[in-house]
């Protein structure tokens, strides 16, 4: 699949913006000119798959105007005024386990094409995308050592075999993003737009972390993960294992959480899939991570946290669902929660994580999708609360409303991990129910200096702005 250029934000000081675009070619087919201010600019082969070639080019842009870059016959604008006030998308959940590359376009795109004409008329700054950015579990259908995956999983093959199917699985994804990344609406906007990406467990396959230890250990499955972390470094980063130690906190690539501050804001995003087991969510890396990534930060912090920090008490649903074996994929689906049991303590050292950024002086947010639902909390905190906010999914079908409606039930309970500080589940502005069952996405914006977001839902429209 050929597809590109989409662009990829990788700093700003006070005169330029560094970016990178990124792009599929089939390999008997060169890159066009890439040019800015008609100086050209070299591409970097980044890798060969498929009879594709994934191209990069590495470019700066002067800030504080709307600039712009060239390739092929096309010029594409981006707004660098990044000083005064601010355009920040978040987007996540786009697509769904089963079929969404045989959907059909218009039905799954609607809320990209609401997003784009977005856009064009407001610029984004930046997009953030956090989380299942493809819904990858059907690449293992790609070879016979992955077809029943992730149950039979044979000892019997040999290393070129193994090869053999990791050549299978990185043709898959690159089919995958290639989809995903050509759709009108989204191709447009990624050109134009920096984004910045964190992964989910689709973009590695269902539930990746709560499989049983026999299952993550195995060769097939670590052939997977091989597979599908060279897939979010080329498509979600426009890098390779050499781009890490310069884009990623952790030297050693082990985690993939990352920081980048624009003026004002500092984005920090966790890395809760690479070090995941069935009771661990980051190991001494990602942790390491989060350390070094909440050193001086700027007044505001967006915290990219892929599965939702704030939220009801789910150890109880989890309790519930255990108990009366209730589908078995439920039960992964909690275990992969901050609020699931097996994750108490860490959850509690992420949110004390977060009131150390207060202390600071830092007003913090959190943002996440993977729910398919819109919502919001709020953790009460001594400076006013930290607010957390619940987008997804941006093609992801929505649930049922009943569902959304005794989730929203259920989350009266409410929770308070650490003691003194209750976590309290709200509408959005302008609903009436805690958890909103529609595709959606989320905006946030500077304006005059004050933070700001608005959802942008498919039934109801957008909602009034809520102030951060
Ligand atoms: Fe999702």
């Amino acid at each position: 699949m050929e597809f590109g250029p989409i662009l990829i934000w990788r700093g700003t000081d006070s005169d330029n913006v560094s970016l990178a675009a990124v792009m599929s070619l089939r390999s008997e087919n060169p890159p066009l000119g890439f040019s800015v201010g008609n100086m050209p600019v070299d591409p970097k082969r980044l890798a060969e798959i498929d009879g594709h070639v994934i191209w990069r080019f590495d470019f700066a842009l002067p800030v504080g105007q709307v600039a712009e870059y060239a390739y092929g016959e096309q010029t594409f604008p981006v707004d660098t005024r990044y000083d005064g006030d601010l355009n920040i998308g978040f987007v996540s959940c786009n697509g769904q386990e089963n079929g969404d590359l045989e959907r059909d376009p218009e039905e799954r795109n609607l809320m990209w094409n609401d997003l784009a004409a977005r856009a064009d008329a407001t610029p984004y700054h930046l997009m953030l995308h956090g989380g299942d950015q493809v819904y990858a579990d059907e690449v293992t259908n790609a070879h016979k050592l992955t077809r029943h995956w992730p149950d039979d999983l044979s000892d019997d093959f040999t290393e070129a075999e193994l090869e053999d199917l990791f050549q299978s699985l990185r043709a898959a994804y690159l089919h995958r993003y290639g989809q995903v990344y050509s759709a009108a609406p989204f191709a447009r906007v990624m050109a134009r737009t920096p984004s910045l990406m964190m992964w989910d467990d689709h973009d590695i396959c269902d539930g990746w972390g709560s499989l049983k230890p026999e299952i993550v250990d195995h060769p097939i499955a670590q052939t997977l993960f091989r597979a599908a972390r060279e897939a979010f470094l080329l498509f979600q980063h426009a890098a390779t294992d050499a781009d890490v130690p310069q884009l990623f906190l952790d030297q050693t690539g082990r985690s993939l959480a990352w920081r980048y501050d624009l003026p004002g804001v500092s984005i920090i995003a966790p890395d809760l899939r690479s070090e995941r087991t069935r009771d661990r969510i980051m190991g001494e890396n990602g942790w390491a991570a989060m350390e070094s990534a909440t050193q001086d930060v700027q007044e505001r912090v967006i915290l990219v946290s892929s599965v939702p920090l704030l939220g009801p008490r789910l150890s109880v649903l989890e309790w519930i669902f255990n108990t009366f074996h209730i589908v078995k994929k439920y039960h992964d689906d909690l275990r992969d929660q901050w609020q699931s049991r097996a994750h108490r303590v860490e959850w509690q050292r992420m949110l004390q994580t977060v009131l150390n950024l207060e202390d600071q002086g830092a007003t913090v947010t959190a943002v996440s999708g993977e729910i398919h639902l819109a919502t919001r909390a709020v953790m009460d905190s001594p400076k006013g609360g930290v607010q957390q906010l619940v987008a997804s999914g941006i093609s992801h079908p929505a649930p049922p409303k009943l569902y959304a409606l005794s989730l929203g039930t259920f989350a009266r309970l409410g929770e308070a991990p650490l003691a003194g500080h209750p976590i309290k589940i709200a509408p959005l502005p302008g609903q009436h129910h805690n958890y909103s069952a529609e595709r959606n996405y989320l905006n946030f914006r500077r304006l005059n200096g004050l933070w700001e977001a608005q959802w942008s839902l498919e039934d109801s429209g957008n909602t009034p702005w809520l102030t951060l």
